[in-house]
């Protein structure tokens, strides 16, 4: 193992969206909800859900295998698997571990990072820093959730926010100057109760009470988790740009958590960052945790938004709490 400081960045980047579409009218249905409603409060259309036999590691491994052929790089030459997730195939063992297996990533160590809808940029950060030192050349990190199968679908305040997908990138290192140039992490850990799933870990297992009082889906105090959102996108972006001495005139594109189009709003007013210069895509895909930030990270550079040579910040913000953000050179 070597012990020098490299420059890592993203060699690759890749999604999956489940093919199943369910619209606000479908919603309408289930309900007592309106498009109109959701798209006003939200930004959000439509959302993709996974079929009944389909679980969280099905969606990372085409999104995984996408991103390792776009780096021309084989499973075996993997290092490490990191996937983000809060909706993972099992409480263990881990899904990352599932993924090297039907990857055929032999060599590959595994582990599932949990952070709330910021999981993809801890996992990012995380990825760089095992590259940078030279302990390992090629991670891949995943971003995968099926958070349809945490939520409450009689639960009107919750069931229209999210969806399920997969984004996943490779980690290896470039050339000095590319990749990551700074980020940004923190929790607030006080306000964890705002948004979680009560129940099915070791303080409340599951059981008859927890199941009849619906404990296993997500709970969110919106408003709270509202404000919040606006305040630490912009003040953790802000902290990443100022570590590498960029402001945000110079980056090319923002592209937050796609959690909820008037945070978003507010988000990069806040910033002071035109919507031209920010990746949305909401609208199609809800709220996919720890997978928005990938798919619509992919979206950019599949039509050319983003080109190799920009400078990119990501940013997120979800349930711990936490917030995040990483700002790149494509
Ligand atoms: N359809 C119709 N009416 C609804 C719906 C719905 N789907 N949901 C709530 N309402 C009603 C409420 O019952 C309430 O009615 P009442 O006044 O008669 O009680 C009214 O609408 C207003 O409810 P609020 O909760 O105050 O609505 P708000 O304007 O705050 O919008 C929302 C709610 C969309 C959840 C908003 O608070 C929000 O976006 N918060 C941020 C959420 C977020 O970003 N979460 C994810 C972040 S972390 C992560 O990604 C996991």
């Amino acid at each position: 193992m070597s012990s020098t400081v490299r420059s890592a960045g993203l060699a690759s980047i890749a999604s999956y969206l489940p093919e199943r579409v369910l619209t606000n009218y479908d919603l309408e249905k289930i309900v007592d909800t309106s498009d109109e409603w959701i798209r006003t409060r939200t930004g959000i259309a439509e959302r993709r859900i996974v079929d009944p036999q389909q679980c969280t590691s099905d969606i990372a491994v085409p999104a995984a295998v996408e991103a390792l052929e776009r780096a021309q790089v084989a499973a075996e030459e993997v290092d490490l698997i990191i996937v983000a997730t809060v909706t993972g195939d099992y409480v263990f063992p881990a899904t990352a571990s599932l993924v090297q297996d039907r990857l055929g990533a032999s060599r590959a160590g595994a582990f599932d990072l949990q952070a709330g809808c910021t999981g993809f940029i801890y996992a990012i950060a995380t990825a760089c820093q095992f590259v940078s030192s030279g302990a390992m050349d090629t991670v891949l990190v995943v971003g995968a959730e099926c958070l349809s199968r945490l939520t409450d679908w009689s639960d009107r305040k919750t069931c229209v926010l999210f969806g399920d997908g997969a984004g996943a990138a490779v980690i290896r290192p470039v050339e000095e100057g590319q990749g990551l140039l700074a980020f940004d992490l923190g929790s607030d850990g006080a306000g964890g109760s705002l948004l979680q799933v009560e129940a099915g870990g070791s303080k409340s297992p599951a059981c008859l009470d927890t199941i009849e009082n619906n404990k296993h889906f997500i709970s969110m105090n919106g408003n709270e988790v509202f404000r919040f959102a606006v305040k630490v996108i912009g003040e953790s972006a802000e902290r990443a740009m100022a570590k590498c001495g960029l402001t945000s005139a110079e980056v090319a594109c923002f592209i937050p958590h796609q959690a909820n189009m008037r945070v978003i709003d507010s988000a990069a007013k806040r910033l002071g960052v035109p919507m031209e210069k920010v990746i949305v895509n909401v609208d199609r895909y809800g709220n996919t945790s720890s997978a928005s930030i990938p798919i619509a990270f992919d979206e950019a550079v599949t039509d050319g938004r983003i080109k190799r040579g920009d400078i990119v910040v990501c940013v997120g913000f979800g349930a711990g709490l936490t917030w995040g953000s990483c700002v790149l050179r494509w």
